[in-house]
């Protein structure tokens, strides 16, 4: 290779470099940053009734737990079956039985992440029966 070819070669790596690297600094400007959850602010209400129990017939929990298997997550017996069950756990709402099964994938389907943070709002509300 002639002097002239391999100062060519040697340029164009070294822009390559310098773009790569202008390339990686921009990714990280523009990373993706998931939504995190905020517990609601003292005062907001979640209906138990207009707004969570409908859910569970929504993403056919009631499919299975219609009565047979238990909870029974149909909308007039919900609400005791979750409270009576042990499926709410106010101290520590995200670890909640009911929380844990609409967001595990492997369970019924999966609850898109707005329900589930109603669903969690309404637990860190006191989980009343509104
Ligand atoms: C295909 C049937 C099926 C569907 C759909 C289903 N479940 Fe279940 N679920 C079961 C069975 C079977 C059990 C008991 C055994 C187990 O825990 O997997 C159960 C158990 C549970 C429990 C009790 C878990 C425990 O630790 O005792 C909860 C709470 C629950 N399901 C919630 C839900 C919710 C919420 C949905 C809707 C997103 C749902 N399930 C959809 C079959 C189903």
């Amino acid at each position: 290779m002639s002097k002239i070819r391999e100062g060519a070669v040697a340029n164009i790596c070294f822009t390559l470099f310098v773009l790569a690297l202008i390339g990686l600094t921009a990714c990280e400007k523009y990373s993706y940053d998931p939504p995190v959850y905020e517990p609601p602010e003292a005062g907001e209400v979640v209906y138990y009734g207009q707004q969570i129990a409908p859910l569970f017939e929504e993403y056919n929990c009631t499919g299975c737990h219609g009565g047979g298997i238990s909870p029974d997550l149909r909308p007039a017996n919900s609400f005791k079956e979750l409270t009576e069950g042990g499926y709410i756990n106010l101290d520590e709402p995200e670890e909640s039985g009911v929380v844990k099964n609409c967001i595990d994938y492997e369970h019924g389907e999966e609850w898109a992440t707005d329900d589930v943070w109603l669903l969690l709002d309404w637990i860190y509300l006191g989980a009343s029966d509104n």
